[in-house]
C-alpha cells in the first residue's frame, strides 16, 4: 500500500464488479478510504470484505443510483463511517441499446434514470459537502459513446453525450469553490458488459474478433487500465485539470477507419 491517495475519501458507484471494482482496488492500495455502493448485494458484500481483509477502510451501501432519498442517506453514512466525502466516481452504468424507432419509452427512462440522473443523484448529495470542505473532485466515467456512435445503441449515447455536458457544466459552475469535475471516457473495456455486448450477435466469438481487429493495438483495454486513469484523475496530481475529458481507447476514435 501507498500513500498516493492518504486522505481521499471516495465514493465509488457500480463498485461490485468490472471497472468500478478494478478502480476500488487500485484507489486501497493508494491509501484512499472508500465508501462503495451497488445493487448487486452479494457482489458487493464479497467484494467489499475482500478489500477489508487487506487493511483497507471500506464501507459501503446496497443501494441504486436512481434512489435520491437512499443516495443521500449513503452519503450521511459514509460520512459517519470514513469521514466526509472528498472524491466521487459516478461509475454505475447500464448498455441500453436499441434501434432508435425501436425504443420504448420504458427504455429511454430507464437509459437515461440510470446513466445520467445517477450521476446527477450522487453527485447532488456529495457537492455541498465538497464545498463545505474548500473542494474535492468528481470523476465521470462516459464512454467514446460520449462523441462517437456505433448505429442500434440507442439511446446509450444520447446519455453518455449528456454525461459529458454535465460534467462540464458542473466542471464550471463549482471551479470557484475548489470542485474539479472531470470525466473518463473508455472504449471497449473487458467486463462482463463487453461479453454481453458479444452474446446479443449470433456469432459472438466472430463477434468479439470484428471488435479486437477494429483496434490499432488488436486488442482492447482491462479494467485494470483504465483504473490507472481513473486513480490519475481523482488525485491531487492534475491539479488544473478540470471539465474535460480524457479518452482511454487504444486510439480507436482517432482511427479514420479501420484497416
Ligand atoms: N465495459 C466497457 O466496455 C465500457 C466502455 C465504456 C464505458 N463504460 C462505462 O463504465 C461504467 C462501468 O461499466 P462496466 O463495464 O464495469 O459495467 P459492469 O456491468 O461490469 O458493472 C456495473 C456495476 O454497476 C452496478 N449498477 C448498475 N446499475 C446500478 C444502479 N442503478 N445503482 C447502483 N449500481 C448499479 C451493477 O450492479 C454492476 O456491479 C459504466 O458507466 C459504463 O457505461 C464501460
Amino acid at each position: 500500500m501507498t500513500d498516493r491517495l492518504k486522505g481521499k475519501r471516495i465514493m465509488i458507484t457500480g463498485a461490485a464488479q468490472g471497472i468500478g471494482l478494478a478502480i476500488a482496488r487500485a484507489c486501497a492500495k493508494e491509501g484512499a478510504s472508500l465508501f462503495l455502493v451497488d445493487l448487486d448485494a452479494g457482489l458487493l458484500e464479497t467484494e467489499a470484505k475482500a478489500l477489508q481483509a487487506t487493511g483497507a477502510t471500506i464501507s459501503y451501501a446496497i443501494a441504486s443510483i436512481t434512489d435520491t432519498p437512499a443516495i443521500s442517506a449513503a452519503v450521511e453514512r459514509a460520512a459517519a463511517e470514513i469521514g466526509p466525502i472528498n472524491a466521487l466516481i459516478n461509475n454505475a452504468g447500464v448498455n441500453v441499446f436499441h434501434e432508435p424507432l425501436e425504443t420504448s419509452d420504458a427504455e429511454w427512462q430507464r437509459c437515461f434514470d440510470i446513466n445520467l440522473k445517477g450521476a446527477w443523484n450522487c453527485s447532488r448529495a456529495v457537492l455541498p459537502g465538497m464545498i463545505g470542505q474548500g473542494g474535492g473532485v468528481i470523476l465521470n466515467i462516459a464512454s467514446t459513446h460520449a462523441f462517437t456512435i456505433i448505429p442500434h445503441t440507442f439511446p446509450y449515447p444520447v446519455a453518455k453525450h449528456a454525461l459529458l455536458g454535465m460534467t462540464k457544466s458542473l466542471g464550471i459552475e463549482y471551479a470557484p469553490k475548489g470542485v474539479r469535475v472531470n470525466a473518463l471516457a473508455p472504449g471497449y473495456v473487458r467486463t462482463q458488459k463487453a461479453t454481453e455486448y458479444w452474446n446479443s450477435f449470433p456469432d459472438p466469438i466472430a463477434a468479439e474478433a470484428e471488435t479486437m481487429k477494429l483496434h490499432p493495438g488488436g486488442r482492447i483495454a482491462t479494467a485494470d487500465e483504465i483504473a490507472l486513469a481513473a486513480l490519475f484523475m481523482i488525485s491531487d496530481e492534475c491539479p488544473f485539470m478540470n471539465a474535460t475529458c480524457l479518452t482511454i481507447d487504444g486510439g480507436l476514435s482517432v482511427l479514420h477507419h479501420p484497416v
